[in-house]
């Protein structure tokens, strides 16, 4: 009994070994984590429970039946975070590059199966060669299945990936398919075709990290969601994020302790909007301090930052925040900001986390680069994510909010439930300048006049009193009180009921 125990025992050291010491050391030297490691830092201490750790490939060409490493090129099982339940992939880079095959690819979909029919997340850790060469078609068919199975896990447990490492070709599509990307900056990189190819195709030079590193991705491509110095702090900050998302779209995400009076007053917050209506201010410092403990996870933070999207906590539960920055093009909407707000609001409304809405904004950008892009069919995308949404919305606004976009952004039209406004808000088709300019167009060579129709119109439209008369605001509220007010509001929620009329999915302009 003993000897076959030692057997366990050594077969199990082999396994976790890897690619072997050499290649640890190259990995390592790279500033880079093994998969183990990573996994021991995403998964709560001891928790850590391995599955297939002994699968190995059936792969007779080019002497790979000489080379058979238990587990494949990647460690697979579950595990928890802050003791929630979590699934999770690591590709082992030491092992044949990470690269997947049939059988690696089977472990993955195995977890993923799992994961969607026990309702977990799925934490998938990306660091791979992309496709066994040697394997073929066969390493194909693999990421079929795991495409296949990123499909059907969307909208029923929270997908995350972390790119830490190479992650090319077709193999950047279920990442892509998942509900957030991380990655890691100057290790990883993510690209269909890589530079090479892209040189004798286009004539282009470039590099991996130009092409797709961590800053393009989180500030060109938008298809990461964060960038972070190294593994550890992508691992740290996966956790936290896990936090703030139930575990899947039947649960409600976690209510932690929190220490902050939902009554908190602001009384700095009565001076946050200036006087004058042409200067910015940060929106983000509203959101911290409506925030319990002006916590706020921010997504996409170097990405369309006229518009600020993250998670917060009310009275200790997760809440989605929207905002309009002024700070940044003054807040106004455009095909990326509609694009990243879209898709957040679309992930909150499938995971029922309520959203928070802050606004200020001047309209849609004008020019021919966004109507060239597509601005309609982009834009509509937030219109149509924030009217599809059946979770509690909740809306404040502080300032300006002229035109299509006062009605895009979570209005009572697209069944907003608290629509509150601070008294510097101004609701209205567009700014008293625009509108005169418009309306009295004989007049404009005559200052004078002009300035008073301005101000005629700023008397009679720049303000929230107009929208709140026909009930479109429900309450004027005192700044310095917002977040006793959201917090109320939220609570008085939390047991909304509305659904959609029945279909079998509908046809979001993509
Ligand atoms: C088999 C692979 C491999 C692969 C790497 N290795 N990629 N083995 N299949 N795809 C092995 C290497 O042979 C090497 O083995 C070890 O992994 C480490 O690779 P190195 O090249 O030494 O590492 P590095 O210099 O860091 O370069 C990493 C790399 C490079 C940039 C990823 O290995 C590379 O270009 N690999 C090929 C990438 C590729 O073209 N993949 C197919 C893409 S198409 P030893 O034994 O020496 O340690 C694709 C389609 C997906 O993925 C389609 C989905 C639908």
């Amino acid at each position: 009994m003993k000897d076959i125990l030692e057997q366990l025992e050594a077969r199990r050291t082999v396994a976790r070994a890897g690619g072997g010491e050499k290649r640890v050391a190259a990995q390592h030297a790279k500033g880079k984590l093994t998969a183990r490691e990573r996994i021991e830092l995403l998964l709560d201490e001891g928790s850590f429970e391995e599955f297939d750790m002994f699968v190995a490939h059936r792969c007779t060409d080019f002497g790979m039946e000489a080379e058979r490493p238990p587990g494949d090129g990647v460690v697979t099982g579950w595990g928890t975070v802050n003791g929630r339940m979590v699934y999770v992939f690591a590709q082992d880079f030491t092992v044949f590059g990470g690269s997947v095959s049939e059988t690696h690819g089977a472990k993955i979909c195995k977890i993923m199966d799992m994961a969607i029919q026990n309702g977990a997340p799925v934490i998938g850790i990306n660091d791979s060669g992309g496709a066994r060469i040697q394997e073929g078609v066969g390493s194909l068919a693999a990421y079929g299945e795991v495409f296949q199975r990123n499909v059907l896990a969307s909208g029923v447990v929270p997908q995350i990936s972390l790119i830490m490492g190479p992650c090319a070709g077709g193999a950047v599509y279920s990442p892509a398919m998942t509900d957030f990307i991380f990655m890691v900056k100057d290790s990883s990189y993510m690209f269909v075709t890589g530079p090479d190819v892209v040189k004798t195709v286009t004539n282009e030079q470039v590099t991996a990290e130009e092409l797709g590193g961590a800053g393009t991705h989180t500030r060109k491509s938008s298809v990461a969601d964060g960038a972070y110095e190294n593994d550890v702090e992508a691992l740290a900050e996966t956790r936290r994020l896990i936090d703030f998302l139930p575990l899947n779209n039947r649960e409600k995400a976690p209510v932690r302790p929190f220490f902050d009076d939902p009554a908190r007053v602001e009384m700095s917050l009565d001076s946050l909007v200036p006087d004058n209506p042409n200067q910015p201010y940060d929106m983000k410092e509203l959101i911290a301090k409506v925030a319990d403990e002006g916590d706020f996870f921010e997504l996409q933070k170097d990405f369309a930052a006229n518009i600020i999207t993250g998670f917060i906590r009310l009275e200790g539960q997760s809440v989605g925040v929207v905002a309009n920055q002024p700070m940044v093009l003054a807040g106004c909407l455009d095909i990326d900001s509609s694009r990243k707000a879209a898709r957040f609001v679309r992930f909150c409304d499938a995971f029922e986390i309520p959203i928070l809405t802050l606004v200020d904004v001047p309209g849609f950008l004008p020019g021919t680069g966004q109507e060239y892009g597509g601005v309609i069919k982009h834009g509509a995308k937030l219109l149509f994510a924030y009217a599809e949404a059946t979770v509690p919305k909740v809306t404040v606004l502080t300032r300006k909010t002229y035109g299509g976009a006062y009605v895009v952004m979570s209005s009572k039209h697209l069944r907003g439930d608290f629509n509150y406004a601070w008294p510097t808000a101004e609701v209205a088709v567009m700014g008293a300048k625009g509108a005169v300019e418009i309306l009295y167009r004989s007049e404009l060579g005559e200052p004078e006049k002009i300035a008073q129709r301005v101000k005629d119109y700023e008397d009679r439209f720049a303000n929230p009193f107009v929208a709140a008369e026909k009930g479109f605001i429900d309450e004027v509220i005192m700044p310095h009180s917002t977040r006793r007010r959201v917090a109320r509001a939220f609570a008085a929620l939390r047991s909304k009921k509305l659904a959609n009329p029945w279909k079998k999915h509908d046809n979001i302009p993509l």
